[in-house]
């Protein structure tokens, strides 16, 4: 699905049709609007058809008429009649709350009758478009007794609970030395990553990592590349920054670092996730790692390596991360999380940088939120040198194994008429490709609002789409759970293409 051929939108349209919503037309505004200031949707894209649109989404046409027309009232689209309507070239600087129903009624829910600054209306629209999926299947994460950390992660904590002054004060904006120390130590040994305790940074999670990187590296109005398809949250937040982000394609190998230098010669930042493409899943080849971290050198850019799921390699050992390949250590920003294998709620990571970067880090961090919480920070220490860590995710990576195996047999015996799961063997999704003639979003959209966390892959692409398809979680998920969510897939995909 390409981003001009005009046939549809890179944005999932998710319509909430409880009596209390926002009229149906408001919401289908509202997101359209969240993903032309996130950059998602482009000046002189064409947005779907009325019709098409409308039968998508199963609302009359007036609606989709309705929203166009409040849209373009606002300087968002333009039209020309009979040809189509298309993003405007020139957006409006600030459109006013009065402007935007949802605006207005989140301004209204806020107690407030004040018009917000553009900047917190973006951010407002963040909080109700980047929403974190909901656990049901196929979700990536979702937290379970069986992949909780289990005992010995109840027992260091019951043990920190019983002594709670020991770590009350204020800490370190770099982090907790015990807890720098074993990250560096498991960077080191599983991940190749040339580091000690005094490169690494305690996050709040990959998430923090990105800001304090976009904060750190980029200053407005630069340029950097993201992956095209991308992680959307990764997107959002350098372009949050006022940093212009150029989609670059992914291929086989992994990002196409020659078509980088094509579309964007002058970027200072390349934000990449070399062991496990999101979505897609492949892992760059040897050869786009030396041309990136060539790129990188020559141009004095730097890379920032999310490397979120790693551990989760199914089949031999992980691969090193490309910040080990990086001779020099100085362009590469490594991130790791903790939300993987651990859990998304505990909201720690970590971020290895060049030793020159370390304060600049460790002052982004004072000034967002000063820490990480020291006791959460020191039961994480403890249950890694104890050894806890290292078994807890040898049994997640056997657990999900299993899950994987189950996904992708079911996949093969229930949807084999409509696609096929891309190769890979690591992390916690696979991806199942459609035929090219069937329509990812449309299938996925009723199914989300059926309570099933089926993800589209198209609406991952900014330029053009090359693949349709779902993205399939599994970890978290029974057999039988994971069995009766594929039949519901098999089922609205033999409806769809009836
Ligand atoms: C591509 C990618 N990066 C990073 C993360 C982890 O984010 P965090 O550590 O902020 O929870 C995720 C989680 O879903 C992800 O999918």
């Amino acid at each position: 699905m390409s981003r001009t051929s005009g046939l549809d939108v890179p944005v999932e349209i998710v319509l909430n049709r409880a009596r209390e919503a926002p009229t149906l037309s408001d919401q289908i505004a509202h997101q359209l609007r969240a993903g032309i200031k996130s950059g998602v949707l482009r000046a002189d894209d064409r947005l779907p058809a009325i019709r098409a649109l409308a039968t998508r989404l199963s609302v009359a046409r007036t609606t989709v008429d309705t929203a166009y027309a409040q849209l373009i009232a606002e300087g968002y689209l333009h039209t020309r009649a009979g040809a189509g309507t298309w993003i405007a070239q020139t957006l409006p600087e600030s459109a006013t709350v009065v402007a935007s129903p949802l605006g207005s009624a989140l301004n209204a829910a806020a107690g407030s009758s004040r018009p917000l600054s553009e900047h917190a209306r973006r951010l407002a629209e963040v909080s109700t478009t980047l929403l974190p999926q909901k656990q049901v299947p196929l979700a990536i994460i979702a937290p379970s007794e069986e992949m909780s950390p289990g005992r010995a992660w109840t027992q260091i904590a019951n043990r920190f609970g019983r002594r709670p002054w020991r770590h009350a004060g204020y800490g370190e904006p770099q982090g907790y030395l015990p807890l720098r120390e074993v990250v560096a130590e498991y960077a080191r040994k599983f991940r190749g990553v040339h580091c000690d305790a005094d490169r690494v940074v305690i996050t709040s999670g990959s998430q923090q990592g990105m800001t304090l990187c976009a904060q750190v590296l980029l200053e407005a109005g630069d340029t950097a590349w993201v992956e095209d398809p991308c992680y959307t949250l990764m997107a959002a937040t350098i372009a949050h920054r006022g940093v212009l982000t150029v989609p670059v394609p992914v291929d086989a190998e992994g990002l196409d670092v020659t078509a980088g230098m094509t579309l964007a010669p002058h970027a200072k930042a390349a934000f990449v996730t070399p062991s496990h493409q999101f979505p897609l899943g492949m892992m760059m080849s040897m050869a786009r790692r030396a041309e990136l971290l060539g790129w990188a050198a020559r141009t004095e850019s730097w890379i920032v390596e999310d490397d979120y799921d790693s551990e989760l390699r199914y089949e031999g050992r992980p691969f090193p991360s490309l910040q080990g390949m990086d001779a020099s250590s100085e362009s590469v920003i490594y991130l790791g999380t903790f939300s993987k294998m651990m859990f998304p709620s505990l909201r720690l990571g970590y971020a290895i940088v060049p030793r020159p970067l370390v304060e600049a880090f460790a002052g982004a961090r004072l000034l967002a939120d000063r820490h990480s919480s020291e006791s959460q920070q020191a039961i994480l220490a403890e249950y890694i040198r104890e050894g806890h860590y290292e078994i807890h995710v040898r049994r997640i990576r056997g657990l999900l194994q299993k899950r994987r195996q189950v996904l992708i047999r079911e996949c093969e015996r229930q949807l084999h008429a409509y696609g096929a799961v891309l190769p890979c063997d690591q992390g916690m999704h696979v991806v199942f490709r459609l035929h090219d003639h069937i329509d990812d979003v449309a299938v996925a959209t009723p199914l989300r609002q059926g309570g099933l966390e089926l993800r589209a892959i198209s609406p991952f692409y900014v330029r053009n789409t090359t693949m349709r398809g779902f993205m399939l979680g599994f970890g978290g998920f029974t057999p039988e759970a994971i069995k009766a969510a594929v039949k519901t897939i098999a089922r609205a995909l033999a409806q769809h293409v009836a």
